[in-house]
């Protein structure tokens, strides 16, 4: 019966990081991890001695309670900071299993010292990552922070071999002084690099799990820890291929996310556009696409350009994609969730290479919050931090719609020259409010 409950949700488990990689199906990948999940946690607590089974209970309540509060309380654009705690209690749990495991034995291997070093530095460094994209902590002195991370990393090496020996105050100061590392390694990196931190420490997280069922010699601890190592190690790959941006760069080189921009218009040097004219240029197109990126997701727009898509599909019969960079908006696959959210079908949805080429074909294109992933200064700007980043080539279709509520940088803090062009009409407002408006002219109008 153990096997075979065993069996079936580590099957359970892979079928739903299976159904997780794409958007129609990913719904069922999270109702088929609730179960996988739920089975585990039954069969492990009815598994546990009767003295600990209250404990366990209280725990798997309290720790529900917080995540089905924190989880309902957290908006779209909070998701990065909330994956980063979940991130860090992983961490520390394999970090605590770590420490009373080796509390009073004589000699600690390799793996426990390592499982209390990961784990400990994988909870510290995601509780920094949740500070620095609240907005909560600023760091200005960079250098510093970076050379007392070298003293503390160096600290931590020494004290690993007193750790060795199993004396638990040792023990427990190697663990502090992992966290403290964790934390200080952290604090540095630029913020537009962040999502690809909680992504590594998301990695980091689940291989510290497969080291617990190692240690442990817990087959579901090593398989959970493994697809979740494994598939936090291929987001990093995607996010810093998306990004252009080198895994020790990223980790090693901070870069600055306002930085001067080499361009100082006024509204005076751009083309304001009204949603009667948005409305009128798409209804008379073949082929509109529609390109979101964050403030999309600030303005919460989803349903209105679903709505959008929905008139101009059916009323006027216009041929409506949707285009989506792998790092529009602030996390791997924000964009795809609000759309589907808002019942938009994924066969209008097409990734940075499919609908690359559509741009040249299409009349006009519809940016809604995007500003850096359709800004052409990546294919230029050297000494930008979106240089050579791969761009929705938006600049090549006939007529250009930008939603936008000022001429203020996205997040790379660069002024964009599309702005400025003879073909774009700027929509300066609220992306939601535009778009409904958009959507109310498109309804009076006739076909
Ligand atoms: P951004 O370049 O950040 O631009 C978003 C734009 O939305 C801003 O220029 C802002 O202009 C506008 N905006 C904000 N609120 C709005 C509202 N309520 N209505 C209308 N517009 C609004 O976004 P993007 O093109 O999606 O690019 C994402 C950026 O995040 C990239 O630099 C990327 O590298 C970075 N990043 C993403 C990720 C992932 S995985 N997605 C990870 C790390 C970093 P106004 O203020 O003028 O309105």
């Amino acid at each position: 019966m153990n096997n075979s409950l065993n069996i079936l949700i580590y099957i359970l488990f892979i079928l739903a990081i299976n159904r997780m990689s794409a958007t129609r199906t990913a719904y069922k990948g999270n109702i088929l991890a609730i179960i996988g999940m739920s089975i585990a946690l039954i069969w492990g607590l009815i598994n546990l001695k009767s003295e600990y089974q209250i404990y366990a209970a209280i725990s798997i309540l309290l720790g529900g309670t917080v995540g089905i509060i924190g989880s309902r309380r957290t908006t779209i654009s909070q998701l990065p900071q909330m994956v980063a705690l979940l991130n860090g209690f992983g961490g520390l749990a394999s970090g605590l299993i770590g420490i009373s495991e080796t509390i009073n034995i004589p000699y600690l291997n390799f793996l426990q010292i390592f499982i209390i070093f990961t784990g400990c530095l994988t909870f510290s460094g995601s509780v920094a990552g949740f500070f620095k994209l609240s907005g909560l902590i600023k760091i200005n002195d960079t250098e510093t922070i970076r050379s007392t991370s070298i003293i503390i990393l160096l600290l931590s090496i020494i004290s690993s071999f007193y750790a060795h020996n199993g004396e638990t105050e040792y023990i427990i100061g190697f663990a502090l002084l992992s966290a403290l590392l964790g934390f200080c390694f952290i604090l540095p990196i630029g913020g537009a690099d962040m999502p690809i931190i909680i992504s590594i420490l998301n990695s980091l997280s689940g291989w510290c799990t497969t080291l617990v069922g190692l240690s442990l010699q817990n087959n579901l601890l090593i398989i959970v820890g493994t697809l979740i190592g494994a598939s936090g190690s291929i987001l990093t790959y995607i996010m810093t291929k998306a990004m252009n941006r080198h895994l020790l760069k990223v980790l090693f080189t901070p870069i600055t996310t306002n930085q001067s921009s080499n361009y100082q218009h006024t509204e005076q040097d751009i083309h304001k556009g009204t949603p009667q004219d948005a409305a009128f240029l798409m209804e008379n197109a073949h082929k509109v696409i529609i390109v979101p990126g964050f403030g999309m997701a600030a303005s919460g727009a989803q349903q209105e350009l679903s709505n959008m898509a929905n008139i101009l599909i059916k009323k006027y019969k216009v041929d409506v994609k949707f285009g989506i960079h792998p790092v529009a908006g602030r996390m791997p696959g924000h964009m795809n969730v609000l759309l589907a959210e808002a019942d938009i079908s994924p066969e209008l949805i097409f990734g940075i290479n499919e609908i690359n080429p559509e741009f040249k074909t299409a009349d006009v294109v519809y940016v809604i919050g995007a500003n850096d992933t359709i800004n052409p200064l990546a294919k230029t700007q050297k000494d930008s931090t979106i240089y050579q980043m791969p761009i929705l080539e938006v600049e090549q279709t006939k007529r250009i719609l930008i939603v936008k509520r000022s001429l203020a940088p996205g997040y790379a803090g660069l002024d964009n020259p599309l702005f400025y062009e003879k073909k774009t009409l700027m929509l300066l407002g609220d992306g939601k409010k535009i778009t409904k408006e958009i959507v109310t002219q498109l309804e009076n109008d006739s076909n």
